[in-house]
């Protein structure tokens, strides 16, 4: 099976198209679909065998849960069994928008959709194309990242097709995602909340409206042996297929520490990637050198990421060497997932 492809813009959704899509969903089938953060990877969040599906066509350990795409605020308490004051707020500030909420389940949810867990992850997509195919769907659409477990996550259609195309019924192409990093996850199913994923919603912008927020000690890389709350964290991820290593320090240092390990991989004979930014492009004389963003505009690192690691899996590279982006309000997001697709492969200088 090829899955069928519908190309669309988020300005003009094919209504047809998504007709199709939202039938294919009720009936129990696999569809893909854009959202603001990454491509999803949409079954019927209350159907036990469309979840198993999702973990089958991905490889997903199916104890790692699925978040619940709805499209309606009304439809949230019908999923969750309490929903705190607090998340109210949060969720009047930033739905429909990149940001998951962790909350108590009801029944009505499978606990195949959950891995096994009584709690219930929410997210109300700020993405037209991802809410016309939800309220078509009848509401609850199951959805992980859109790759195969493991991978780093789609921000296009072409990822997609690349993955899961011979898996899955149909993808919708909505072109380039806007953010390019999976949302903010919040849990509520403790008293202060917790902040399992990292993204574009950052501490800052949680604590405006929530008060006290906790980051779980889990994601924090000095924190090995302390597992991360949130199963899908716990797993290498995003990694590309080369080893790579994070060079941290001063920019001068890091630059000509990275043009020293190139030219010495390179007399090897081994192919060298290296991740740097517009600031530094011109630094490096050797190796297959690829600008993630500017620093100026930290949101174009994050767009372009995934991307960029899936890039390196097509150019065959052998090694890379990446500068650290800890910048201001996406750094920690960034780094997050950097960090992971690295193994945590750091080299101060
Ligand atoms: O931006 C996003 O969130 C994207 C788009 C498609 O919406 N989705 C996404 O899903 O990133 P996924 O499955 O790749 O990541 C979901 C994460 C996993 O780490 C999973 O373990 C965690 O959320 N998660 C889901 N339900 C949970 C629960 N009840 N308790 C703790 N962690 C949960
Ligand atoms: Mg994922």
């Amino acid at each position: 099976m090829r899955a069928k492809i519908a190309v669309m813009t988020e300005d003009a959704p094919d209504l047809n198209a998504l007709d199709e899509a939202g039938r294919i969903l009720k009936e129990g089938g696999l569809v893909a679909f854009p959202t603001e953060t990454v491509y999803g990877l949409g079954g019927n969040a209350l159907d036990p065998g469309a979840s198993m599906r999702i973990y089958k066509a991905k490889g997903r350990p199916s104890d790692n849960p699925l978040i619940v795409h709805i499209a309606s605020m009304e439809d949230l308490y019908r999923i969750a069994a309490d929903v705190p004051a607090a998340a109210e707020r949060l969720a009047e500030r930033y739905w429909p928008g990149p940001l998951t909420m962790i909350f108590p389940k009801k029944d009505i949810v499978p606990s195949e959709t959950t891995g096994g867990l009584d709690s219930v992850a929410v997210r109300f997509p700020d993405h037209k194309i991802a809410r016309e195919l939800i309220l078509r769907a009848g509401g609850f659409v199951a959805a992980p990242s859109a790759n195969t477990s493991g991978r780093p996550s789609p921000t296009l259609a072409s990822h997609v097709s690349e993955d899961l195309g011979e898996r899955i019924d149909m993808i919708i192409d909505g072109g380039q995602v806007s953010i390019g990093l999976e949302s903010t996850i919040v849990d509520f199913t403790e008293e202060i909340p917790v902040v399992l994923r990292p993204g574009f919603l950052n501490l800052q912008m949680l604590e405006e409206v929530l008060g006290e927020v906790r980051m779980d000690p889990g994601l924090s890389s000095e924190n090995e042996h302390v597992r991360p709350k949130a199963p899908g964290m716990r797993y290498r991820h995003y990694a590309p297929k080369a080893e790579l290593t994070i060079i941290e320090g001063d920019p001068a240092a890091v630059q000509m520490e990275i043009r020293t390990r190139t030219s010495r991989e390179i007399e090897d004979g081994r192919k060298v990637g290296i991740i740097c930014t517009e600031e530094s492009r011109n630094v490096y004389p050797n190796g297959n050198v690829v600008c993630i963003g500017s620093r100026a505009q930290e949101e174009t690192i994050a767009h372009h990421l995934y991307e960029v690691l899936r890039g390196f899996d097509d150019s065959g590279v052998d090694v890379i060497y990446s500068e650290s982006f800890y910048t201001p309000k996406m750094g920690q997001a960034i780094m997050n997932r950097l960090l992971k697709a690295a193994g945590h492969r750091v080299v101060e200088v």
